[in-house]
């Protein structure tokens, strides 16, 4: 089958069996390894993109359900400057936020999409947004952290 849809922005056109999952579209006829698989049953958020704006799982989700959406992926999170790091990203990086890195992927797309939609998220909104997202490694203070930074660092630059 023929899917088309546009992927960080640019449209794309693949064959691909529709019922193939879209996380092994996108690893695998996209080459985009940034959606990570954990679970692959919807618990650990590791596989997340957005979907039209909005983060979905992408290993929940089949390749015919990408026709005509807009898919962005972690490698595609900072449209307007793709050569330098979106705030949550960088706040990641200076807040030491990430560790192996597994989970990074899916956090900042969530993350990311937070503070599209909220300015300055409490620490506690911050949690719960982020609590469809597991981490195995830093107890998730200084992703709270880094996510708070880059709410700053973010409304600083609207101001
Ligand atoms: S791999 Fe998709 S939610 Fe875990
Ligand atoms: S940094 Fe290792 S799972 Fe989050």
């Amino acid at each position: 089958m023929q899917i088309k849809f546009t992927l960080n922005h640019q449209p794309v056109t693949l064959e691909a069996d529709p019922s193939m999952r879209a996380i092994d579209l996108l690893r695998e006829h996209c080459g985009l390894t940034g959606p990570k698989e954990g679970c692959s049953t919807g618990e650990c958020g590791a596989c997340a993109v957005w979907i039209n704006g909005v983060t979905r799982l992408s290993c929940l989700m089949l390749a015919a359900q990408l026709q005509g959406q807009s898919v962005v992926t972690v490698e595609g999170v900072n449209p307007d400057s793709p050569d330098t790091l979106h705030p949550v990203q960088e706040a990641f990086v200076n807040c030491g936020a990430v560790q192996c890195g597994y989970c990074t992927p899916g956090m900042i797309m969530t993350a990311a999409q937070l503070l599209a939609c909220e300015r300055t998220p409490s620490r506690e909104r911050i949690r719960e947004a982020i609590s469809g997202n597991l981490c195995r490694c830093t107890g998730y203070h200084k992703i709270v952290d880094a996510v708070e930074a880059a709410a700053q660092a973010m409304d600083r630059e609207i101001s």
